[in-house]
């Protein structure tokens, strides 16, 4: 085998020369390249059932939230009430905390327990009517109501006055929460749910309970005086 100098560098620009014409062929062929119809047929079974999937997966979204009858009404007011009932579990320890008047204090705590109650009495209701709670995070409207109680109660306040907003506060959630009862235990008789209208019921008396329970405490403890020209809090 010849192994010269110029043999060896002709051989190199020969191999050279050949990679050039491939890169070249290759060159032209990509550049000539242009979507076929296989190409299309074959790119849309890539992505149909991507957006078949994406389509079913809303539907079957907006399907599982839709309210179409007065049976699913009642069963999205009693998973409304299912979520409030338990926000305000601890929001009624916060107010018990913060209460100086130990009646006050000891009808936040007492009330607490009978909240408990009140979601154990709603798993009852949802089994009377075969329906299970919708998951949710929180009910938006007491999480307000909450967000709106401890808000003032992070500044300097006389106790007095301190009270007569933590009694304010705990009614205005009591009145949203007897305004669902009575609307869950209507739509409950109207669809023939005895035994979960009567649950409904008992809550519901025990909710006004509640509620009188701290307009007689606020009418026998607060100072006029105390919350100044204004005179009454709306209780
Ligand atoms: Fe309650």
């Amino acid at each position: 085998m010849d192994t010269s100098p110029d043999v060896l560098a002709e051989q190199v620009r020969l191999k050279r020369s050949a990679i050039d014409n491939d890169l070249e062929l290759l060159r032209v062929k990509v550049q000539n390249k242009r979507p076929t119809r296989d190409d299309a047929v074959r790119w849309a079974q890539r992505v149909a059932p991507v957006v078949a999937g994406s389509v079913g997966l809303w539907w079957w979204t907006k399907r599982r939230h839709a309210i179409d009858s007065l049976d699913e009404l009642l069963t999205h007011a009693l998973s409304d009430l299912y979520q409030s009932e338990q926000q305000t579990i601890p929001s009624l320890h916060r107010l018990a905390e913060r209460a100086s008047d130990p009646e006050l204090r000891s009808a936040f705590i007492a009330h607490a327990k009978e909240t408990a109650v009140h979601v154990e009495r709603l798993d009852r209701v949802f089994r009377a009517i075969s329906r299970k709670p919708h998951r949710r995070r929180r009910s938006e409207g007491i999480a307000g109501l909450i967000d709106e109680s401890d808000r003032l109660l992070h500044r300097k306040i006389d106790p007095d006055v301190r009270d007569a907003w933590l009694i304010a506060s705990a009614q205005r959630i009591e009145h949203v929460e007897i305004s669902g009862y009575g609307t869950a235990r209507t739509y409950a008789e109207m669809l023939g749910f005895e035994r979960a209208a009567q649950l409904l019921q008992e809550t519901l008396d025990e909710e006004r309970a509640a509620d009188e329970k701290l307009t007689r405490i606020a009418r026998r403890f607060i100072n006029p005086q105390a919350l100044g020209s204004a005179g009454a809090a709306g209780f």
